[in-house]
């Protein structure tokens, strides 16, 4: 097989064969075919694109790369979930132990914050001394006994998947439904669990800028999980303005944490209830949605989401003192408000630039190797939707260096829309794809 005639054969806009997609992502994979092949094929599929076959084909190559873990030793429905990224999204903070406590096993791999977005393993760092790499054993052990671990995902779990997406990054192919498909699917199929739930994002501070692409991504991500035999769903959930209020690493572990004792954002809390009944009817603890929305706002109630949240923090060696009064955080030096120039309402509040505005505060990464100041970022005082007055803060800077404050401000002011007229709040749930 010449890797020549496959570009051709894709350049001309025709199908690639099981053998070849699964010759194409070995080859690639053991640096047997040339990153500039790789490079021309990956520009080919972004301009012809692949059919379902081909995407389940390139999705279980990917997937066979390398380890695929073996959950079988947990009881239960195992579950997933997997966020497309946004700008404050702290769901699996406060979802994992919820659901875990109403007895859902969750079994996670998570991941690190890059650009504007954050990730969950940054965030679980805010306990000293939380271990972020569990070996196969603890992670199914640490399942069976509590009901949940999170964990930074494995080397060897899809390493296809990291090559291509190096190169996707520096060839202006990351954007392409299918290749996105195969990256996303191909490490939630080898992390093996029997259920997921994504959530895919939309709007300004998401991959998916429209509701339109985000639902073509939906439903390509979840024929390729039902053709892999896994229970499957998507949930379209709107990422124009941050999710909550706070944007920023031990800010929106705050926010987590008092989420947790009741007191969470009613849009964090919305997106939490939709993607967290849809797993425990997966889990087949509870069939009706609605019914098992009210078991986690009782197991938030009753203190035993809390507990939960307690215990995982623990049985991965954390110091949960943390949990039990966030007074332990260490502030940022300087909170500086910055204040509405004029009375109205509040219309947009992007995503995207808030994220970027705490990254430039420290909050967040550029590269990998990038260090996190974890108190630094910004807190929403108010949401699209709502009114303000003049001099009255939009949002609050928690930064150690007033230089940056400066930057991070000019930044949210053009993020930013105050206008006379009345506008709503936003729906959080857009659409969902079973
Ligand atoms: N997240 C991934 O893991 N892969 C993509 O291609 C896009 C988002």
């Amino acid at each position: 097989m010449r890797m020549y005639d496959l570009i051709e054969k894709k350049k001309l806009g025709q199908e690639l064969s099981t053998e070849e997609i699964y010759h194409i992502i070995n080859g690639y994979t053991h640096d047997e075919i040339p990153d500039y092949q790789i490079s021309a094929l990956l520009m080919a599929i972004y301009f012809n694109g692949m059919n379902v076959r081909e995407r389940y084909d390139l999705t279980m190559a990917m997937r066979d790369s390398g380890d695929i873990l073996d959950l079988s030793s947990i009881d239960g429905v195992k579950i997933d979930k997997h966020s497309t990224g946004g700008v404050g999204d702290k769901v699996t903070l406060v979802l994992g132990p919820i659901i875990a406590s109403i007895g859902v096993p969750v079994a996670k791999m998570s991941g690190r914050g890059l650009g504007h977005t954050g990730g969950t393993i940054d965030k679980l760092e805010a306990f000293p001394g939380f271990n972020v790499s569990l070996s196969e054993e603890q992670f199914i052990n640490q399942v069976n006994d509590i009901k949940i671990a999170v964990t930074g995902q494995s080397k060897n779990l899809a390493p296809a998947d990291k090559k291509l997406y190096a190169l996707r990054d520096v060839t202006a192919t990351v954007d392409e439904i299918s290749l996105i498909t195969g990256s996303i699917m191909s490490k939630k199929l080898a992390a093996g669990t029997d259920a997921i739930v994504l959530d895919v994002t939309v709007g300004d501070g998401a991959f998916m800028k429209n509701k339109e692409s985000a639902l073509e991504l939906a439903k390509s991500m979840v024929d390729i999980g039902k053709k892999a035999d896994k229970k499957i769903a998507a949930i379209l959930t709107n990422m124009d303005e941050p999710l909550g209020f706070a944007v920023g690493n031990d800010l929106e572990v705050i926010e987590a944490i008092n989420a947790l004792n009741g007191n969470g954002p009613e849009d964090l809390m919305e997106v939490v209830y939709e993607l967290g009944s849809q797993m425990i009817v997966f889990s087949e603890i509870e069939k009706d949605k609605a019914k098992a929305k009210e078991l986690m706002k009782e197991a938030v109630s009753s203190g035993r989401a809390l507990a939960k949240f307690v215990e995982f923090i623990e049985a991965q060696g954390g110091d949960s003192s943390y949990a039990k009064d966030i007074n332990k955080f260490k502030p940022a030096k300087y909170i500086i408000p910055v204040n509405s120039l004029t009375d109205g309402y509040v219309h947009a509040i992007k995503a995207e630039s808030i994220g970027l505005a705490s990254m430039s505060l420290g909050g967040g990464r550029e590269t990998f190797e990038d260090v996190i100041d974890m108190s630094v970022g910004i807190v929403l005082n108010k949401k699209v939707g709502d009114t303000v007055k003049a001099g009255e803060a939009l949002c609050y800077i928690h930064t150690n260096d007033e230089k940056k404050a400066k930057v991070a401000e000019e930044m949210i002011r053009k993020a930013t829309v105050v206008s006379p007229e009345a506008c709503d709040h936003m729906d959080l749930i857009i659409d969902i794809v079973e």
